[in-house]
């Protein structure tokens, strides 16, 4: 979950490896480090506990520069949050540094081995392992190529590298091991780029190629070689990527979560575009490998993901099973992973992921392909390791860059991308006439206006209704069925902004226990849209106002009932019952977003987070 950086080129390194941290924060923000070389000044190192901030305060204290340089912006995994944990680390002879996302499972034994050879330690880190082992060897090979190769060989774990050594300055070395985070590699004119995600590179180009699995590169300023660690040449093209900097900046929004509640609506329409043909009632979802065929063969659907993204995997069980009749079954990814599932034949792997580098998501991909099963990914980072290795195809979700830690419009998306292969399938298995599929697509051309419309309506009255309740210390947040999952996500993400305790409950368990915590001091969250469960909702808020309990409901635009019963009512415009969770979902992220602005909390980096969760 760290971000790393890497330049080789004619510009000020110290700049370029600054900027990217900062496009990376978002990843982990402990503390942070560069290394910049130049023949003059040598190995110049900075480094500074806390935001990217401090480390920016450092260097204009004591600059460094040259024109090849790393940086580091680390979340602890090995070793507390001090200066001398923050990368790079360096080898005993001080010629070598290093920079590392992931975890060195077999660490331990490595330090005994360097420690009963007399290596001095400096730090409590795995990367400083790695940096004296690179060091022993390149003074056994005289190569750094070879010394990194031989290094990551030993390793055990998700692992990427970046290492530099003052007796080659024209290059740098990367490599990858499991599923640690990419390595992205960025080819500019006469310049290179490294880095473990793309905004920190596509302010200077969009030409990424990516490291896979088990794959070492050689970077020097005029190009890449790639070669597995075994030493086989690797020839891969890079890939031009869509994405435009200027959308990952932040807009004229005071927080990348906010700018990215309000995109929705763009979102939405981006998922759509050139993806269905409403007059013939047709999805068409090109980047799939699977046929009408093999979609027909299907029997069974393993939705496999984390956080939010999970949730995600909970509304599309309703959709798909709705749609195509096909059963689907939910799995937290880090449980899968661990279960030794059955999955049989004809079944499908659902993988969804935003970041597409979710190492527990990427391990349940794993397992499915040692079973011979299939994957789909809905993901959208475009390139990433989940859209890689998906063999049944990835289901991008193009949302654009998703920089706020917790995840907004790439969720919506996901519930739309759930909803379009619902409808794939459904006209692969004919379970759905093209008429049907039709109306369905009507009303997913509709939403964006939808979502538009619930921003507009509510933003106002979510930042009076934060104001009211944001010194609560808990929040219940009611659903039933499809929106069931919705008040899972609703209560995740108060808590991991405004860190108010918050849980998220079916509505039906209320009477088998939650109702004991109803007092007047507890926000009862109700998702209530007149659907086909809406009586059963509404006696639920009367069994909550019976104990003293504070409602705000989320009912559908023309409700008269609901609001005579709620405390506070916000209302979302009717939709297909199958796409309430897209609506119900987004005055949920604005109440969760003004309680976090209005406690202080750092919305866009919440303590102990980070965007993509690449190590156990
Ligand atoms: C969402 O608000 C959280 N930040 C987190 O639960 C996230 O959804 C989860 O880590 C999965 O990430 P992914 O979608 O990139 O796999």
């Amino acid at each position: 979950m760290c971000g790393i950086v890497g330049y080789i080129g004619p510009r000020e390194a110290t700049e370029v490896v600054v900027g990217g941290l900062q496009r990376l924060e978002y990843r982990g923000y402990d503390s942070a480090g560069i290394a910049i070389f130049a023949p003059g000044a040598g190995l110049q190192l900075r480094r500074s506990v806390g935001k990217l901030s401090n480390l920016v305060a450092r260097l204009r204290e004591t600059p460094a520069s040259g024109n090849i340089g790393m940086g580091h912006t680390r979340w602890a995994t090995h070793g507390g949050v001090t200066e001398v944990n923050a990368h790079p680390h360096r080898d005993t002879s001080g010629e070598i540094v290093v920079i590392q996302n992931g975890i060195v499972e077999n660490y331990l034994e490595l330090k005994g081995r360097l420690l009963e050879q007399g290596v001095q330690f400096h730090s409590q880190t795995d990367t400083e392992v790695i940096a004296h082992m690179v060091g022993l060897a390149y003074h056994q090979t005289g190569s750094l190529e070879a010394a990194v190769r031989q290094t990551m060989g030993q390793l055990r774990g998700g692992n990427a590298v970046v290492a530099f050594c003052v007796r080659e300055p024209g290059r740098l070395v990367a490599a990858r091991l499991g599923n640690a985070g990419g390595v992205a590699i960025g080819v500019g004119e006469g310049e290179m780029f490294i880095a473990s995600d793309m905004p920190a590179i596509l302010d200077y180009t969009r030409d990424i190629i990516f490291l896979e699995d088990r794959e070492l590169a050689v970077v020097t300023a005029d190009g890449v070689q790639i070669t597995t660690l075994a030493g086989a040449a690797v020839q891969r093209a890079p890939i031009s990527v869509p994405w435009d900097p200027v959308a990952a900046a932040k807009g004229d929004y005071k927080h990348f979560m906010q700018k990215e509640i309000f995109e929705q609506p763009r979102a939405l329409t981006d998922i759509l575009r050139g993806r269905i043909d409403v007059e013939r009632g047709e999805v068409y979802l090109d980047d799939l490998t699977l046929d009408d065929a093999a979609l027909r063969k299907v029997e069974r659907i393993y939705a496999v993901a984390c956080g939010t993204a999970w949730h995600a995997g909970l509304v599309a069980k309703f959709v798909i099973e709705q749609l195509a009749r096909v059963r689907v079954e939910v799995d937290y990814a880090s449980e899968f992973r661990y279960r030794n599932p059955v999955l049989g034949k004809d079944a499908l792997l659902l993988a969804i992921s935003q970041s597409g580098e979710t190492v527990d998501t990427l391990a349940a991909m794993e397992e499915a392909r040692t079973q011979g099963v299939p994957a789909v990914a809905i993901v959208n980072a475009i390139g990433s390791q989940a859209a890689r290795v998906a063999d049944g195809g990835p289901l991008y979700l193009h949302a654009g860059p998703e920089i706020g830690v917790a995840s907004t419009k790439a969720f919506t998306s996901m519930l739309v991308a759930a909803y379009l292969l619902g409808l794939r399938l459904a006209a692969a298995r004919g379970t759905l006439t093209q008429a049907q599929v039709r109306e369905h697509l009507q009303h997913l051309v509709e939403l964006p206006g939808k979502v538009a419309e619930v921003l507009e309506s509510s933003a106002q009255q979510c930042e009076q209704l934060a104001e009211r309740f944001h010194h609560a210390t808990n929040a219940l947040y009611l659903g039933r069925q499809i929106n069931y999952p919705i008040a899972l996500e609703g209560a995740l993400k108060l808590k991991e902004i405004s860190y108010i305790h918050a849980e998220g409950y079916p509505a039906g368990e209320m009477k088998h226990g939650p109702v004991a915590l109803i007092d007047d001091t507890l926000p009862v969250v109700c998702i209530a849209p007149q659907d086909g469960i809406y009586e059963k909702m509404l006696s639920n808020v009367e069994q909550v106002k019976a104990r003293g309990g504070q409602v705000i409901a989320i009912a559908t635009v023309g409700d008269t009932v609901l609001p005579t019963k709620a405390d506070h009512t916000i209302f979302i415009p009717a939709t297909s019952p199958l796409l309430t969770p897209v609506l119900t979902v987004v005055p949920l992220q604005l109440f969760a977003y003004h309680v976090a602005l209005r406690r202080g909390a750092d919305v866009d980096q919440p303590r102990n987070l980070a965007k993509s969760v690449t190590v156990e």
